[in-house]
């Protein structure tokens, strides 16, 4: 088979697979095409590419010759409307959100996978690029708040008098709130965290932090281990504890999502208004509505002294190591679809596969996207 790597375009500085992944691809008996400068933002050059057997190509020669054509984010106009019927092409293009495109796949005859929706399982851990972004996200944001608080994050004792350490606040603990927890523990703050999953309790203690207790949160096994929507008299006592813990925060970081849904409003606007100037918050949720009331995505507004940060994708300010960790999910993903001799198998059989294919044949044969785009 031959597989296709685009470069992507506007902002993003990441590229899907570095040279490494296409290495091992080449080893696996794939043919690969390399858009030009496609790792270039993420520090590989072309050359680099050429060495592990690849060949360079312009997107014209990729489209045209690929059986699956790999990117990070969705395909551009262009791009879409240059795709062959039948080919498969790799991304990560939100499909519970974004019915649009999913209907313009399935028009085309494209097998469209997204890897945002990749089963959670543990056999699928190796691949969720979710994770692997959350990850880099928590950490980048707490170093973002640093450079911004006007404060020390540890604590000092000088002869010119004692720095306290600052505090954290952190809302949500799954995978990019755990990593927040331990890099501002690792920077000297005292933090604390709020997530409605008392599962999460134990790691958050683990890694130093204070994990506050709202009571009556609504069980989540029948979830998967996610959140899930809480009740009206629960919500009313976390906004008094949130706003309780906010005010005598020097940073927020939010980070609490719902699958498939908008994020959950954590951070009211009277909050804000009452905490100290010169404070930080980061809205990781920015992309999904946002934690914060006041945020916006995309942009850094101050109100009140209050620095507000809404952004969901430091992972594009960190291209070398996003890219390494997104391109091994991506290999890990297609070692299912591989044969020994390099052949395409597109085999639903598998349970990864399968629930990570969005439309085939014309059909958007995902039951959650289905059900997501019914629902609309
Ligand atoms: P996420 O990005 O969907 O949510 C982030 C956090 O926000 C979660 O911990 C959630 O409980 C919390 N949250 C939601 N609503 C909230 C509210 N109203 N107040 C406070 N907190 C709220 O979650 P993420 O990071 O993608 O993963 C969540 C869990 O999924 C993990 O802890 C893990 O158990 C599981 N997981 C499993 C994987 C696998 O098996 N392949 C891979 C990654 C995660």
């Amino acid at each position: 088979m031959t597989i296709g790597l685009l470069k992507e375009s506007g902002i993003e500085k990441r590229v899907a697979l570095l040279p490494d992944a296409v290495a091992t691809l080449v080893k696996m008996n794939v043919s690969v095409l390399v858009e030009n400068n496609a790792g270039k933002e993420a520090f590989a050059e072309d050359p680099e590419y050429e060495k592990t057997g690849a060949k360079i190509a312009r997107k014209a020669e990729i489209i045209e010759g690929s059986d699956l054509i790999i990117k990070i984010n969705p395909p551009t106009e262009d791009e879409l409307s240059k795709l062959k019927p039948a080919q498969c092409f790799l991304c990560v293009f939100n499909p519970m959100m974004n019915s649009t495109l999913v209907k313009q796949f399935a028009e085309q005859n494209i097998t469209s996978f997204s890897l945002d929706i990749i089963p959670r399982t543990s056999r699928a851990q190796a691949m969720d690029i979710l994770s692997s972004m959350a990850t880099v996200n928590g950490y980048k944001a707490v170093l973002t708040a640093a450079n911004s608080l006007p404060k020390f994050f540890p604590m000092f004792m000088t002869a010119a008098g004692t720095i306290t350490p600052a505090k954290v606040l952190i809302l949500g603990a799954g995978v990019a709130g755990l990593q927040a927890v331990a890099t501002s523990r690792k920077l000297g703050a005292v933090v604390e965290v709020f997530d409605v999953r008392a599962a999460v309790k134990e790691e958050v203690v683990g890694l130093g932090a204070k994990f506050v207790d709202v009571e009556g949160a609504l069980d989540d096994k029948a979830a998967g281990g996610y959140a899930v929507e809480q009740t009206e008299e629960y919500k009313k006592r976390q906004d008094a504890a949130v706003q309780e813990h906010a005010v005598k925060s020097d940073v927020v970081i939010c980070t609490a999502q719902i699958p498939g849904r908008k994020a959950p409003l954590l951070l009211k606007k009277d909050t804000v208004e009452n905490m100290k100037p010169g404070s930080v918050i980061i809205d990781l949720a920015a992309s999904s509505g946002g934690n914060c009331e006041l945020t916006k995505n995309g942009e850094t507004i101050v109100v009140n002294g209050i620095k507000i940060i809404g952004n969901s994708f430091f992972a594009v300010d960190m291209p070398s190591d996003a890219s390494k960790l997104f391109g091994k999910n991506v290999l890990n993903f297609l070692k299912l679809m591989i044969s020994p001799s390099g052949d395409f198998n597109l085999n639903f059989g598998d349970d990864i596969v399968k629930g990570t294919c969005v439309t085939h044949q014309k059909e958007i044969i995902n039951e959650r996207v289905n059900a997501s785009i019914n629902n609309q």
